[in-house]
C-alpha cells in the first residue's frame, strides 16, 4: 500500500545534445529517487544510463541533480516530495555529459594526481610513529569524504567557468591538501602548490560546498578557511610590512 503515481523528467542525451524527457513511474512507500529510475530502467527506458553501485550512500557514485540540487540519488528519499510534483534528473552540470545521468568526472582523478603525496616523518628510534591523539583527530572528518564529487559539481568556481579548471582544483581537493597539511607525520609543505596549482585564492568562501556533501564533511570552516589561513604567509601581511618599515626608520 501507500504507492503513487510520479511525474519523472528525466535528461537523456549524450555529447552532442540531448532533452527533458516525461515519464510516469509507480513510486512505493520508503523509496528514494535511485529506486524510481531503477524502475524506470525496468519497465520503459531499458538503455537509461545511470551510474551507481552500493545504494547506502558510501561509494558516492549516483550523483545526479534532483529538481537543480546536487544530491546522491540513494539518499533522496521520495517522501520529500509531493505526490503531485515532478520530479527532474539531471545529469552533474560541471562535467561533461557521455550519456544521460552519467557524467565523465575524470576531471577530477587528474586533480588528484597532482596532489603531493604523504610524505611521513622518519620512524623514532624504537620503530614507531608517535602522534597525539589531539592531532590525529583534526585531519579525521576528512577521511570520511566518499568522492562523490558533489561539492565539485556545486563550487560555482568551476560550475559557472569551465576556463577555471585549468587553475582550480575544487573543493575536495583543497580539504585533501588541508588533511594532508594536518597530519602529524607528515613533513611536505604544500603551501605553494595550494595556491599555484590548486588555485585557494579563487575560493571565495561561499561554503556552497559544505552545504551539499552528504558526509556532512564541514569543508570550508575546517578544512579550507585553515589552509587560507596557513598560506598567507607573514610576509605578505600589510601590518606586519608597515611594521618592518616603520621600525627601520
Ligand atoms: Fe562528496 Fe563531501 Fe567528498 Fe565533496 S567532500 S566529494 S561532497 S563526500
Ligand atoms: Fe567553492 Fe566551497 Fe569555496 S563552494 S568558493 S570551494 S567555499
Ligand atoms: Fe553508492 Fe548512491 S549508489 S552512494
Amino acid at each position: 500500500g501507500g504507492g503513487y503515481d510520479a511525474t519523472f523528467r528525466i535528461w537523456r542525451g549524450d555529447a552532442s545534445g540531448g532533452e527533458l524527457q516525461t515519464f510516469t513511474v509507480r513510486v512505493n512507500e520508503g523509496e528514494v529517487v535511485l529506486d524510481v529510475i531503477h524502475r524506470l530502467q525496468a519497465t520503459q527506458a531499458g538503455d537509461l544510463a545511470v551510474r551507481w553501485n552500493c545504494k547506502a550512500g558510501k561509494c558516492g557514485s549516483c550523483s545526479a541533480e534532483v529538481n537543480g540540487r546536487p544530491r546522491l540519488m540513494c539518499l533522496t528519499r521520495m517522501s520529500t516530495f509531493a505526490e503531485d510534483e515532478p520530479v527532474t534528473v539531471t545529469p552533474l552540470r560541471t562535467f561533461p555529459v557521455i550519456r544521460d545521468l552519467v557524467t565523465d568526472v575524470s576531471f577530477n582523478y587528474e586533480k588528484a594526481a597532482q596532489v603531493p603525496a604523504f610524505t611521513p616523518r622518519p620512524r623514532d628510534p624504537d620503530g614507531n610513529h608517535r602522534m597525539q591523539q589531539v592531532d590525529v583527530e583534526r585531519p579525521q572528518e576528512f577521511r570520511k569524504c566518499i568522492e562523490c564529487w558533489l561539492c565539485q559539481d556545486t563550487c560555482h568556481v568551476i560550475r559557472d567557468h569551465e576556463e577555471n579548471k585549468a587553475a582550480f582544483a575544487g573543493p575536495r581537493f583543497l580539504i585533501r591538501l588541508a588533511e594532508l597539511d594536518m597530519h602529524p607525520l607528515d613533513v611536505v609543505d604544500r603551501r605553494d602548490a595550494a595556491r599555484e596549482e590548486f588555485g585557494l585564492g579563487y575560493c571565495n568562501i561561499t561554503k556552497c560546498c559544505s552545504e551539499v556533501c552528504p558526509e556532512g564533511i564541514h569543508l570550508t570552516d575546517n578544512g579550507i578557511i585553515p589552509l587560507k589561513e596557513r598560506v598567507v604567509d607573514r610576509r605578505y601581511d600589510p601590518l606586519t610590512w608597515l611594521g618592518s618599515r616603520i621600525g627601520r626608520r
